[in-house]
């Protein structure tokens, strides 16, 4: 067992910080405009709810931030919960000062402040009151309105770190245009294949979350359980590769939507019964998949499925 050191925190800053760490928070955005009209943002992972009526929340923002003085000034402001996908929105916005809206999608929300797309929730506020607290400033806003998507998994940040399962990493067409076509890279087989899935993925995710609402985990859920009559709730955890929890989480929205029915840990299987609400995103994945390999021709096809499934052999697995 550790054995258990009392420190005061200003004779070691750095162990306070890290015992600070061992408390688990989301991670937020919060935007607003300055006084040009300029969108600006900041990740911040000290938000929290304050009261329930008045429907109030704070989080504090360090003095030292160049946007400190904005948000000093804001009449309004919006606290932008990220899903687990945003881990590069919440590297972009934790950057001084550059140009962070430039690659991040969003509308105008309370006070024409940015409201960004695939968040988890969303809170618009009217600035309530301004705290000192010591090198930061607690920010109190009322909110005004609100909004939040089931299918969005919060992302986490504990231990500094983000608590993401699978790598977030997306790989760019900036990037990759700096690579010459015949070096070891591009053609380097684990590359193409992450390369390809990167592609795929990019271009399929997205078009099921705006059709059916459906992320990522919930996808590879319900296609783990396509061909099978039911399965076991540890068992599928690992033929999607997610941790248990978060695999339960993406279970529970998907029941809670009529897509699979959760007879117990061992029995979870798809809903064929009631509606065809699945089988209408199966459609559609097969569908996308078609324009996908509308790119190659017949035999190139063939050859492509028949090949991957001869390399996954040949590794035994
Ligand atoms: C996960 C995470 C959480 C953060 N939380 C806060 C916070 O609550 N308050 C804050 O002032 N800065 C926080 N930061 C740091 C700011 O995002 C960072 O200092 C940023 O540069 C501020 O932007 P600005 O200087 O352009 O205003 C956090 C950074 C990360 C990565």
């Amino acid at each position: 067992m550790d054995v258990e050191i009392v420190k005061n925190p200003t004779d070691d800053l750095r162990g306070f910080r890290r015992a600070l760490g061992q408390f688990p928070t989301g991670v937020t955005v919060i935007t607003t405009l300055d006084a040009n009209g300029n969108p600006v943002g900041v990740t911040a992972s000290s938000f929290n709810s304050v009261s329930i009526d008045p429907p109030l929340i704070l989080w504090s923002v360090a003095k030292t931030a160049y946007s400190a003085t904005v948000f000093e000034q804001a009449d309004n402001f919006v606290v932008n919960v990220l899903g687990k996908q945003q881990v590069a929105i919440s590297n972009a916005c934790a950057r001084q000062g550059e140009d962070k809206f430039s690659a991040i999608d969003y509308r105008a929300g309370i006070g024409q402040c940015p409201v960004l797309s695939g968040a988890a929730a969303y809170f618009g506020c009217k600035t309530w009151n301004l705290y000192d607290g010591g090198d930061h400033i607690i920010v109190v806003g009322e909110v005004i309105e609100y909004s939040y998507s089931d299918s969005v998994m919060p992302l986490v940040f504990a231990r500094g770190s983000y608590a993401v399962s699978p790598p977030q990493s997306v790989i760019t067409k900036e990037a990759t245009a700096q690579l010459p076509e015949d070096g070891f890279l591009p053609n380097y087989l684990l590359y193409q294949l992450y390369r390809a899935y990167s592609c795929y993925s990019g271009e399929l995710y997205p078009l099921l979350r705006n059709e059916f609402g459906i992320s990522p985990e919930e996808w590879r859920v319900l296609t783990a359980l396509s061909d099978v009559d039911s399965i076991g709730i540890s068992q599928l955890a690992a033929l999607v590769m997610q941790p248990e929890e978060d695999c339960r989480y993406s279970l529970q929205r998907l029941a809670e939507r009529d897509y699979l029915v959760i007879e117990s840990d061992e029995v979870i299987r798809i809903n064929r019964s009631s509606s065809d609400i699945a089988e209408r995103l199966f459609v559609f994945a097969k569908n996308h998949e078609q324009t996908v390999l509308n790119s190659l021709d017949k035999e190139q096809r063939q050859m492509l499925g028949s090949s991957l499934k001869a390399m996954v052999s040949g590794f035994g697995c």
